[in-house]
Parts: C-alpha cells; sequence; structure tokens
C-alpha cells in the first residue's frame, strides 16, 4: 500500500511527523511532497532536522506568491507526480495553500484523498484557511476529524457518515511524543534571557492581523500594554516580519523579538511562559494541553473547546491576565490518532 503526504507549511510538518512515524509501523510505504510553501531553515528544515523527519521525495519549490497562483502551482505540479507514483490515496493536513492544492491534485489525479483535521470551521468566509478546509473536506472521501465538535460540523453540512472518523487530533500525539524532550531544552533560555514563569509568549502570524494596519496596531497597542508588567518573547513569523516594517506603530522595549524558533523550543517556551497571545490555531491547542492560559487575537477560534473553563479567551473578552482553576477536559483525543488515521487507512483502502 502506497501513500502521499502533501506538505508545504510550518504545521503540516509536525502533523506530518506523527503521521509518518504510524504508516511506518503499519508498513505503508510513505510518499513525500513538500510543496515549498514555507521555505526558509527556520520555517522549513529546522523540523526535519530536529524531529528527523524523512527528506521529501519531491519539492515542488513553489515559495511565496499570490494565493490562487500557489494553489494553482501545488496542483499541477502534484498531479504529475501523483499520475507517475499511482498511489493508493493522498493524505493533506489541516486548512494552508498546501492543503487544497493539494486535494485538489489527488481529485484531478484520480486519487482518494483523505484530509487530516477535518470538519474545523470559523465559519469566517474571509480567511483563506476556511476556504481551504471547506473545499478540502468537500473533495475528501475520508474525513479525520481531531473532535467530535469537527464530526458534528461535518452532519450538519450532510456529509457521508461512513467516511467520518474521530481520530484525536495529531498535533496532542506530537505534543505528548516531544513535551518532555522539550522542556530539557535550556539554552533557548539562556540566549534569551529570560526565566522560565517571568515573561509571556507571544505569536501572530494571520492575515486579518498582520496584513491589515488598524489592527496590527491595535495587537501593537494591547501587547506594548501587557508589557509594562511582563517581559513579552515574541518569535516573529516573517509575514508578521514583512508587515511591521510598513507600519509605524512600534512593539515596546519589554518585547523582544526573535527569529521564529524550532518545534521543541516552541513547546519549552510555550511550557516556561506564563500565559500565551496568540493567533495560531496549533499554539491555542498547545497552550490548553500545557495548561498554560491563552489570550486568542481573533474575532473567533475554530478549536472553542478551548475557551471552556476559561483556558483560552477572545482578545475581546480579555480583562486581566489570570490563571484559570477548572480541569481541561481531554476534547481532542488521547494522543493515538496518528495510529487510528494508518489503521483506518488500511481498511478504508482494501475495501475500495
Ligand atoms: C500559512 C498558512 C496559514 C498557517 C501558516 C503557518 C495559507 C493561506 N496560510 O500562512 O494557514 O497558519 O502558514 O505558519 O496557506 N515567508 C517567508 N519565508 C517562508 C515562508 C513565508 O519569508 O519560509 C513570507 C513571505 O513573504 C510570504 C509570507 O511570509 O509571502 C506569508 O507566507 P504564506 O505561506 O503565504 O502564508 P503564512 O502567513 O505563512
Ligand atoms: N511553532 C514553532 N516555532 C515558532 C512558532 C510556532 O515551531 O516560532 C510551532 C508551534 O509550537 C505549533 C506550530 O508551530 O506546533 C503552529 O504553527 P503556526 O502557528 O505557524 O500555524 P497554525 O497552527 O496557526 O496553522
Amino acid at each position: 500500500m502506497k501513500i502521499v503526504s502533501i506538505i508545504g507549511a510550518r504545521p503540516q510538518f509536525i502533523k506530518y511527523f506523527m503521521v509518518s512515524k504510524a504508516l511506518k509501523k503499519y508498513k505503508i510505504k510513505d510518499i513525500l511532497i513538500h510543496t515549498g510553501q514555507h521555505y526558509d531553515y527556520l520555517m522549513s528544515k529546522v523540523f526535519f532536522d530536529e524531529l528527523h523527519i524523512k527528506k521529501p521525495d519531491y519539492n515542488l519549490g513553489v515559495g511565496s506568491c499570490e494565493r490562487d497562483w500557489q494553489i494553482k502551482k501545488i496542483f499541477k505540479r502534484s498531479k504529475q507526480i501523483l499520475v507517475k507514483e499511482k498511489p493508493d490515496a493522498v493524505l493533506v493536513y489541516g486548512d494552508t495553500n498546501s492543503t487544497l492544492g493539494g486535494a485538489i491534485a489527488a481529485i484531478k489525479a484520480k486519487v482518494p484523498l483523505a484530509h487530516v483535521e477535518a470538519g474545523l470551521r470559523s465559519y469566517d468566509k474571509n480567511m483563506p484557511e476556511e476556504k481551504n478546509r471547506v473545499l478540502t473536506d468537500r473533495l475528501s472521501s475520508v474525513l479525520f476529524c481531531p473532535s467530535k465538535r469537527a464530526v458534528l460540523n461535518l452532519k450538519k453540512e450532510g456529509f457521508r457518515q461512513a467516511a467520518i472518523f474521530n481520530t484525536g487530533d495529531v498535533m496532542y500525539d506530537a505534543l505528548l511524543y516531544s513535551v518532555d524532550k522539550a522542556k530539557k531544552k535550556t539554552a533557548i533560555f539562556r540566549k534569551l534571557g529570560v526565566k522560565k514563569k517571568s515573561y509571556c509568549l507571544f505569536t501572530m502570524h494571520r492575515q486579518v492581523n498582520t496584513d491589515n494596519k488598524r489592527n496590527f496596531e491595535k495587537i501593537i497597542n494591547f501587547i506594548n500594554k501587557v508589557s509594562r508588567d511582563n517581559i513579552i518573547v515574541f518569535p516573529m513569523h516573517p509575514r508578521a516580519g514583512k508587515c511591521y516594517k510598513k507600519i509605524k506603530a512600534r512593539f515596546s522595549g519589554n518585547v523582544r523579538i526573535v527569529k521564529p524558533v524550532g518545534y521543541l523550543d516552541s513547546v519549552a517556551l510555550l511550557a516556561g511562559s506564563r500565559c500565551l497571545f496568540t493567533d495560531s490555531g496549533g499554539m491555542q491547542k498547545e497552550a490548553y494541553w500545557l495548561g498554560i492560559p491563552c489570550v486568542t487575537l481573533r474575532e473567533e477560534t475554530e478549536w472553542p473547546e478551548t475557551l471552556k473553563g476559561g483556558w483560552n479567551v477572545l482578545l475581546k473578552n480579555y480583562k486581566c491576565f489570570k490563571k484559570p482553576g477548572s480541569r481541561r477536559e481531554p476534547f481532542y483525543g488521547d494522543g493515538r490518532a496518528s495510529e487510528r488515521i494508518a489503521g483506518v487507512l488500511i481498511k478504508w483502502i482494501k475495501i475500495l
């Protein structure tokens, strides 16, 4: 049995990392296409190096460009590879342009498509991610959902029940697998000159925040206010870096802007922080799993379970920094999502 995975952006390397381990365990041949959507060392290769992910079998080298053009390049180049490789199925992950480009390629090459992290909805159609996830779900034959709510979302939209599986979240698998190793990392704290629990972590990269001057400035004002009483560590995503150069507002001196970090350092920094401010999807959940209070710098979240018990708060509802006392429910599975995915693929491909 042969599966082709198509990935290209930072969180997808982390998702694939665990799924690839499970594919190996089930002796499924695993071909990897890297679209090249992310290409800087700190946005791509660092993950392959530190997580020992295999070298991609193909790199499409699409780079950065306008969304429609990027998706088109991904699907055209992936399709050629799929026609040659003739896999039993294609796996795409999450909600990026690489996800949708890969999904279209599978359909055009007439290869069955499976979507990891299916069924999530923010119900904000202006977000490219929302378009990518809705369209990818529609094109998929098998939908691997990270939560009960994701399954319900698909049911509400009339998806065929038989193809939907609640596997749990592969990012939870990755966190459980890596957290002990990450917590032993100390160099990053020395490098940044911060002690554990003496700082808050901050990340942002959503277009709605970076590419809109008013929203970017609103977030800068908010972070500067919080930074009066807290050191803020900000591993700056390249999209945010590019947009920051174009605006006048500046972060205060208590905001330590650094380059993006690798996954283990990211988990170490999060686990060692007092609080997270973010618009990242993956980091909202990681904060939840690690018991770190989070303020989500968006109007809504596709991970609403994390809002329960006050562990995650949307910016508009944020009043002050406080640690929630309530217990965290296991909304996203038990850390064995990747194995379930591999198990389902084996059975499902046999009945095709
Ligand atoms: C993409 C995904 C987003 C995901 C994020 C994870 C889409 C529509 N967006 O957003 O869902 O949460 O990845 O990080 O697919 N750049 C570099 N070096 C790189 C990559 C990007 O400098 O290695 C710069 C380029 O100027 C580029 C910009 O960042 O134009 C944005 O990159 P892009 O991949 O389009 O979107 P992200 O914001 O990274
Ligand atoms: N992350 C990382 N380095 C960083 C910032 C984040 O390794 O400098 C990790 C983070 O721990 C999480 C994933 O990247 O596992 C989230 O990716 P991102 O925020 O880019 O995308 P999203 O989850 O919003 O799609």
